[in-house]
């Protein structure tokens, strides 16, 4: 359990500017039912009221040291078998991650959700849009749990189908619906996976499709091939990061604020654009500024630096590559030689890799070390109420995503997992990647 203390020493720093608080590692319970995220990097995102609410966690659980966790989680996956497949997200505590049959980032969990053998239950370590997403892709009377529904997301927070729809309606009313003399429509909407399940169904509703920051590149091609522009919610970096190194102008990239008419940009600027930027982001990876990656230039001269393309596009132009979750663990576990690495994402991610190889320098970029304030809602304490509820034939914090929603959210997800890139035209497909495979469980 040593790295358990080393998150929570990382939680205490006293630099100044410091948000986060040793709280959220040790009772996560006691913001549940708070109306901001907590003493994380999201700490003042508020929590929409229509987000799930967590009930009172058990007082057993609350109580229990850690080694009890563990002993009673690893009991109740004894006797559950095969019957209970636990995901965890990179991001998750190594609490968790330590539990978990697949880690992986979110487009591989995804993909895991659809390729897990005959599991009746998914428990779902990571977010609610994660869960809701194997939810949709899961087979015919499988059930995904996630252990506390106050595991949200503040970004895909940040766009909802109401804004949406109001933003789809005046770019029809402004662009009309006809396609050009090529076929392509004038815009195609693209969702992050970061976003409600209503809002990948909007997308499959409107001949649009979901990405990933492992797959935004393809994804984009494909709705260049069928659009004349894009909409891309909710995350406006990891819009602007995608579509620049594609060599989208910036000056076609105008910001969609949903509280201004046009979203804040002129018609003229509406008509020029190639793709719209949702005005959302991440409140981890917005900490991540220039100036740490010119201060770890400076201290570590030689140092490699790997930052999320949910990273503002100066922090992403100045680092050495930018990638998702596992690109960045598998950069780190493909050096050959000694390396020092400096990495721009969430901190129990970096923790772990630095753990798990002792032979590179690994630190995180960003010295006031702030996790994910909703990844980490995912405490073992949860986790063993969830597992001890399925073993006393009770299923508590299904997540359940409406038939009709789920139908439409199908479409644009499967049109994602189905997208090559064009580099891959006319090459066999290959296997979709189970998460297992990624991590070598
Ligand atoms: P990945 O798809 O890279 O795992 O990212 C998910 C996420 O939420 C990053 O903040
Ligand atoms: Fe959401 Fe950011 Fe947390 Fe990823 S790191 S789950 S984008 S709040």
């Amino acid at each position: 359990m040593t790295s358990v203390n080393l998150t929570i020493q990382q939680l205490t720093s006293s630099a100044p500017g410091a948000v986060c608080t040793p709280d959220l590692a040790q009772g996560p319970w006691d913001f549940d039912t708070v109306p901001g995220y907590g003493p994380g990097s999201s700490m003042h995102d508020t929590i929409p009221a229509s987000a799930p609410r967590q009930g009172a966690l058990p007082q057993e659980y609350r109580d229990a040291s850690d080694d009890e966790l563990h002993r009673r989680i690893t009991a109740a996956r004894e006797t559950l078998g095969r019957r209970v497949v636990v995901l965890g997200h990179f991001y998750q505590r190594d609490e968790i991650v330590q539990h978990a049959d697949f880690l992986g980032d979110s487009f591989q969990l995804a993909n895991a959700a659809q390729t897990v053998p005959d599991a009746e239950t998914i428990v779902f370590c990571g977010v609610h849009f994660m869960a809701e997403t194997a939810d949709v892709l899961a087979k015919e009377g499988q059930r995904v749990i996630l252990p506390n529904l106050a595991a949200g997301c503040s970004m895909a927070d940040m766009a909802d189908i109401d804004s949406v729809e109001d933003a789809w309606a005046q770019l029809e009313a402004l662009y009309g619906t006809e396609p050009d003399a090529d076929g392509r429509v004038p815009v195609i909407p693209v969702t992050y996976m970061n976003s409600a399940a209503d809002l990948k169904a909007f997308c499959g509703r409107h001949g649009g499709i979901v990405c990933t920051s492992s797959n935004a590149e393809t994804v984009l091609e494909w709705a260049f091939e069928r659009g004349q522009r894009v909409l891309f919610f909710p995350d406006q970096h990891l819009g602007r990061n995608t579509a620049k190194k594609m060599g989208v102008p910036l000056e076609q990239m105008p910001m969609w604020n949903p509280r201004k008419p046009l979203g804040g940009s002129s018609g003229d600027e509406l008509l020029d654009a190639r793709v719209i930027l949702w005005h959302g982001f991440c409140s981890v990876h917005k900490r991540f500024t220039t100036e740490q990656v010119a201060r770890a230039r400076a201290e570590h001269p030689g140092v490699r630096v790997i930052v999320h393309p949910e990273c503002p596009m100066p922090v992403v132009d100045a680092a050495d590559e930018a990638g998702s979750t596992d690109h960045i663990r598998k950069a780190v576990a493909g050096a050959t030689e000694p390396t020092t690495f400096a990495i721009g994402t969430e901190i129990n991610m970096v923790n772990r890799l630095a753990a798990e190889h002792p032979q590179h320098t690994i630190f995180c970029l960003d010295p006031v070390v702030c996790p994910c304030s909703t990844m980490y809602r995912i405490h073992p304490g949860y986790l063993a109420w969830v597992l001890e509820e399925l073993v006393a034939g009770r299923t508590v914090n299904q997540v359940s995503v409406p038939d009709d929603v789920a139908a439409d959210a199908r479409v644009a997800l499967e049109r994602m997992l189905a997208a090559k890139p064009k580099s891959a035209a006319g090459t066999p497909q290959a296997p979709t990647t189970p998460a297992a495979e990624a991590q070598g469980r």
